[in-house]
């Protein structure tokens, strides 16, 4: 228990010297006393300068950063979660920078020998320095033996003892948002508990490079004969919990447009192919790399594109696809009456809302863009207002579709930065077309999809209650990180138990303390 209160302490501290509780308290004003508190635990140590020309969200950030893995990953965090802390802050955590110093190789080469064995690290030659390091692993380069040949690899390594760190962190963290939702009543709006609770889970899984290695491994199945889409393989024996090892990858940053260029490759139709390939592996196999930024694809001498970093992978079920194909294609035939039916239909919008009033506020969103030339059309952004519009009609809008939408934006922005010109829509639309073609029989329209959404309703009665229940695990399922849901409820219950057991023997421990001190003095 003291090593708990200790860790509290330290974390306390770490809050109150990094300049977090500062500006927390431009943007929620933060009661006086809990300053005063962080003011007087951070007494004697050295407080960041604040830079006052950032925004609040800058400041969060750099103080965040500063602060290592455990709240890089909270902002990181939050910054998917616009419901809770609001917009405007989730798009300044958005660039916080996931990054911290490289741990020496000499300390990669003793994690390699204690989970490869002595025996497979013999297998292993010219390790590299680190050439990539983040808060969470480092990645080197390497040339494995396999079956007598020579293959060249990159190495993904978890910090040493990172999982343990994050823990004790999270377990301090857990017990301070306890402390403040039992304090400040208000605060309960802001879920805490559960905030701290599911960034273990979520991160947790993150710590275990296995699931990645899995991810990759399951993209690399889904993709295996699309022509322009190469994934990494895996190579297993090479591969822990703490170890990932994967083809390295031979091919040009696709932020280098310039090199791409010089070497022959045509930018327009690799930004088209990069389009195609993202919403095919949405819409066909409901499994789609979630973290495709710039830093994450390579681009081969062939024009072929390679992702990495499977660590944030989306999952659509059939449901979840169905809706998509209904809502798009409503959008694109027009027809905002059909796409209020569907919604109204799956229960998605509480019952008392006016069916034409939620129809005008589609028709707000398809209009105004559909007024514009078309390759200005944007499925992400179309997406974003759609469930902004939701969302005003309170119904709240499921985590892997929002991450879908998130992705569409990412992967849109690299195609236009490849080559601005790009026409999205021109370019969606052979995928989206095919794949509803293929979905619905040939007679098939979008009345029938109404249909297939009353059978949802059928089968599951109280659709619009479960899916608020399911909200938690659907959050990391959208992350490709869990399987359903009410275990993890219960996992939450079994923490809030242990926070108040916690809670008494502090008190109890106070009591002692107090007794002791009486008796002695
Ligand atoms: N298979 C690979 N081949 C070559 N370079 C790689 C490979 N995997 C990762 N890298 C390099 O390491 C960097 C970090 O790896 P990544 O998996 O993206 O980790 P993180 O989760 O820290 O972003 C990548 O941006 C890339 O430059
Ligand atoms: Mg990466």
């Amino acid at each position: 228990m003291f090593k708990k209160i200790f860790q509290l302490y330290k974390i306390a501290r770490k809050l109150g010297t990094s300049g977090a509780i500062e500006t927390l308290n431009e943007i929620y004003k933060i009661p006086i006393y809990i300053k005063i508190f962080f003011d007087v635990i951070s007494l004697g140590s050295q407080k960041k300068i604040q830079n006052f020309s950032k925004s609040p969200g800058e400041k969060l950030c750099d103080a965040l950063e500063g602060m290592g893995t455990t709240f890089i990953k909270l902002g990181q965090f939050l910054a998917t979660r616009p419901d809770i802390i609001g917009e405007d802050l989730a798009k300044d955590l958005e660039k916080l920078q996931d990054k911290l110093p490289a741990f020496r190789t000499s300390v990669s080469k003793e994690i390699l020998k204690k989970e490869l064995g002595e025996k497979q690290l013999i297998n292993i030659s010219n390790l590299s320095e680190p050439i990539a390091a983040a808060s969470i692993s480092q990645v080197h380069t390497a040339t494995i033996k396999v079956d007598g040949s020579n293959v060249d690899v990159a190495v993904k390594i978890l910090r040493p003892e990172i999982e343990k760190l994050f823990n004790e962190e999270l377990d301090a963290l857990m017990f301070l948002a306890y402390i403040v939702e039992s304090l400040i009543a208000k605060t309960r709006r802001l879920k805490l508990i559960e905030v701290v609770h599911l960034l273990r889970e979520i991160t947790n899984i993150e710590m275990d490079l296995r699931f990645e290695a899995a991810a990759a491994n399951e993209l690399y199945e889904n993709t295996k004969n699309d022509k322009g889409f190469n994934v990494p393989k895996i190579y297993w024996n090479y591969t822990s919990k703490k170890v990932l090892t994967l083809e390295k990858v031979k091919g040009i940053s696709i932020r280098e447009k310039d090199t791409l260029e010089k070497s022959g490759i045509n930018l327009k139709s690799l930004g088209e192919n990069l389009i195609q390939h993202f919403l095919r592996q949405a819409v066909r196999d409901g499994f789609f790399h979630g973290d495709m930024h710039q830093g994450n694809l390579f681009v081969d001498g062939q024009g072929n594109i390679i992702p990495v970093d499977f660590g944030i992978m989306g999952r659509l079920d059939k449901n979840n696809k169905k809706y998509l194909a209904e809502i798009l294609f409503g959008f694109i035939q027009r027809d905002y009456v059909k796409v209020a039916e569907v919604h109204f239909q799956a229960g998605l919008v509480p019952r008392e809302t006016s069916k034409e009033e939620f129809a005008q506020a589609l028709r707000s969103v398809g209009e105004p863009i559909f007024g514009q030339t078309i390759k200005d059309i944007s499925g992400g952004n179309l997406l974003a207002q759609l469930f902004e519009i939701t969302e005003k009609f309170n119904m709240s809008t499921q985590p892997q579709l929002l991450l879908l939408q998130k992705t569409m934006v990412v992967v849109e922005g690299v195609a236009r930065k490849l080559y601005p010109e790009t026409n999205i829509w021109e370019v969606s639309k052979p995928v989206l077309e095919g794949w509803i073609r293929k979905t619905k029989s040939p007679e098939a329209n979008i009345n029938q999809a109404i249909d297939v959404s009353k059978e949802i309703l059928k089968k599951i009665p109280d659709f619009p209650n479960f899916m608020d229940r399911a909200n938690y695990a659907l959050q990391l399922i959208s992350e490709g990180k869990l399987n359903l849901s009410l275990k993890n409820d219960k996992g939450l219950e079994i923490e809030k138990m242990k926070l108040k057991n916690l809670r008494n023997n502090i008190f109890l421990g106070i009591f002692s303390v107090v007794i002791v001190m009486l008796l002695v003095f």
